[in-house]
């Protein structure tokens, strides 16, 4: 049975401080339990205050919610994967749509950044949706395969064990009009059977696809029961102590 996932997105919000005051709300109010697991996705100044709380804990692990496609060297401003590695960040997001959007990256850039958190040893939270006028047009299903293929599916077998692939149709981010659950599990369902045709059975019903897009504490166990879904990832509601533990023991 794969283990679930609810991973919260704090995109650019709280003070390391706030952060670390939310991280430990969470952590004292969420119960452990063997079917799911929770990732704190932080700004980057977070990352070794939150990572230093969550080591202490087998159901908590750690994020950044993005990393360089460069391996180092004279590139201001941004920050590498052996770097998030050398303070034991587990996960890594890669492809938000927010980063598509708001900063162009490409397919390419995408698969590169990909390549540098396997190389590092970081576990990838790839992310994948389409827009509101793609859906209208009714090719989300080439969208989401074209994300994939382009900047996922060049991995070998034993590397794409390392993703988590994210669902989040733009559409439904940040905009209080989540997927229904049906609409979710078909798209779920659709990305299983992609990683299936390329990695054959065993990797595709071993790999986590999380539902994202207005996950909230009253729409989670309902999408979570979805055979495809594999848990959320957050945006909004994870900046809320109490709303983030219900969805957490929603994932069961
Ligand atoms: P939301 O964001 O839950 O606020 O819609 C989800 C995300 O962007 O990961």
């Amino acid at each position: 049975m794969r283990k679930k996932i609810v991973a919260g997105n704090w995109k650019m919000h709280t003070t390391p401080e706030e952060g670390l005051v939310l991280a430990r709300q969470i952590m004292d109010t969420a119960h452990a339990n063997e079917h799911r697991e929770v990732i704190f996705f932080p700004p980057f100044v977070h990352l070794p205050t939150i990572q230093q709380e969550v080591s202490v804990s087998p159901l908590f692990s750690v994020g950044a919610q993005n990393c360089s496609d460069q391996e180092k060297g004279a590139f201001t401003g941004e920050v590498a994967a052996f770097m998030l590695r050398a303070i034991d960040v587990s996960w890594v997001m890669i492809g938000h749509s927010e980063r598509r959007q708001y900063y162009q990256e490409t397919h390419a850039i995408l698969k590169r950044k990909v390549d540098q958190a396997i190389a590092h040893q970081l576990l990838v939270m790839f992310c994948c949706g389409e827009t509101l006028q793609q859906r209208q047009e009714g090719n989300f299903r080439e969208v989401i395969r074209k994300q994939l293929h382009e900047s996922l599916f060049h991995l070998d077998a034993e590397q794409i064990n390392q993703v988590a692939i994210a669902y989040e149709p733009v559409w439904a981010i940040g905009t209080g009009q989540t997927a229904t659950p049906d609409q979710a599990q078909e798209v779920h369902a659709f990305i299983r059977e992609l990683l299936q045709q390329k990695y054959g059975d065993s990797v595709a019903s071993a790999i986590r696809i999380l539902y994202g897009g207005s996950v909230k504490a009253d729409n989670a166990q309902e999408l979570f029961r979805k055979p495809d879904i594999d848990g959320g990832l957050v945006g909004g509601a994870s900046l809320h102590a109490s709303d983030f533990v219900s969805i957490i023991h929603a994932a069961e």
